[in-house]
């Protein structure tokens, strides 16, 4: 790659400064982390995967007329995307009880939920990204009332779409996880814009029929090969570079 900036380094991903203002490159790393960065490993392939899946959802999200940060895919690892100002927090959108919540609630994984819910986690590696009430986030002016508002209609939208494509190819999407930035366009007020990555790493997916886990739980949990599971997800979607 040309010699370009870097803005900064994440534990999947690495930003660089664009080609013309108000863009940024995303490089997709192989390194994949579980537990706050605790467990560590790479997965050769794995940067490729994410960038092309990444790219067909944020592709698909702007097609219907969800804003998201993706402008076009450069390579085989790098994606020019929008420059956003950040909202410090994951947004976390649940089908199925699993994970986190199926851990403090005492929840059966795999528990049908009564309804999509939209959670929200403070971004803080060192605190572990916390679960916080909207209370919080309004009190200490991580965003408005009115942007969390629209943030929920936007997961919610996420949600519709992502649900649909993978239960087109045999997958259960039981939650996922995605940013939010804000793009301030001469207007008084900024559009929202999903941002980051949408991809296996941020998912969790289970084969209907099978159950079996397609996403980074397969790591987290010891399950088997991780760029297998990924492989699989890209081969259904028909994103599989030809090369992997
Ligand atoms: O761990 P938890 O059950 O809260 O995760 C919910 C969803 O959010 C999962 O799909 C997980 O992959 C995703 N997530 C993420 N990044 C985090 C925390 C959760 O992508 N830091």
């Amino acid at each position: 790659m040309a010699r370009r900036k870097k803005l900064y380094e994440g534990k999947a991903k690495i930003l660089y400064e664009g080609p013309e203002p108000g863009t940024l490159i995303q490089y997709f790393k192989d390194e994949a982390t579980a537990g706050n960065g605790q467990k560590k490993e790479v997965f050769e392939g794995k940067g490729v995967l994410n960038n092309r899946l990444s790219e067909f959802f944020m592709q698909g999200l702007n097609q219907i007329g969800v804003p998201t940060h993706f402008i076009r895919r450069l390579n085989m690892r790098e994606q020019l995307v929008r420059q956003v100002e950040m909202i410090p927090l994951e947004v976390i959108v649940r089908n199925f009880a699993a994970g986190s919540m199926a851990a403090r609630l005492g929840l059966e994984e795999g528990a049908p939920l009564p309804r999509a819910i939209v959670e929200f986690c403070y971004k803080d590696d060192r605190l572990g990204d916390p679960l916080v009430p909207e209370e919080y986030i309004t009190a200490f002016g991580w965003a408005s009332q009115q942007d969390l508002d629209d943030i929920v209609a936007l997961a919610l939208r996420v949600n519709d779409f992502l649900s649909g494509v993978f239960h087109g190819v045999g997958i259960k999407l039981v939650d996922f996880k995605i940013e939010v930035g804000r793009i301030w366009d001469e207007q008084d007020y900024p559009t929202l814009v999903v941002a980051d990555e949408i991809s296996p790493d941020s998912c969790r997916l289970w084969d209907i029929e099978t159950g079996r886990k397609l996403d980074k739980d397969v790591f987290r949990r010891d399950l088997g090969s991780l760029t297998e599971a990924y492989t699989e997800v890209a081969r259904r979607l028909g994103v599989l570079p030809s090369n992997i």
